[in-house]
């Protein structure tokens, strides 16, 4: 298994999780509701922001010319951050869901650009046997022990 497989993985995930706070939940949650969403949001995507950058985004580096799409990505990431720890601090109910409900659209697209214009091309660039090393760190660091 590759780490761009890895990390599609977990993207699937997080649209699973943006859909049920999008869908379910929002138009009926008290404040404490979302910060608590917010919070767990945060924590989700922090995590894997953080192994993408590490485990995939700074072994592409090397390999990217000058104009590559991974400032953008990290400049998204540092966004995305930001407004779900500022969120708390909201106190206004409905300034809260919305700005809950715009941090998931940025965040969903957010990732479909990478599995776009990173995901896509990482495999070619860093070959299979990288990949999958890569990818075996990554199972480490998300304590799967049976990858293969
Ligand atoms: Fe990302
Ligand atoms: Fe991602």
């Amino acid at each position: 298994m590759t780490i761009a497989a890895a990390l599609l993985g977990e993207h699937a995930l997080l649209y699973t999780q943006f859909d049920y706070v999008e869908q379910a939940l929002l138009d009926r949650m008290t404040l404490s509701q979302v910060h608590c969403q917010a919070g767990m949001l945060r924590a989700a995507l922090e995590s894997h922001a953080h192994l993408e950058d590490e485990l995939l985004f700074a072994p592409l580096e090397p390999y990217l010319g000058e104009a590559n799409p991974l400032a953008m990505m990290r400049g998204e990431h540092c966004g995305i951050e930001r407004a779900l720890a500022t969120l708390p601090r909201i106190v206004e109910l409905s300034r809260a869901r919305a700005g809950l409900l715009f941090v998931i659209e940025v965040a969903r697209r957010h990732c479909a650009r990478e599995e776009q214009a990173v995901y896509s091309l990482a495999t070619t660039l860093l070959g299979s046997e990288e990949s999958n090393r890569l990818c075996d760190r990554w199972a480490v660091r998300r304590g799967i022990s049976q990858l293969r």
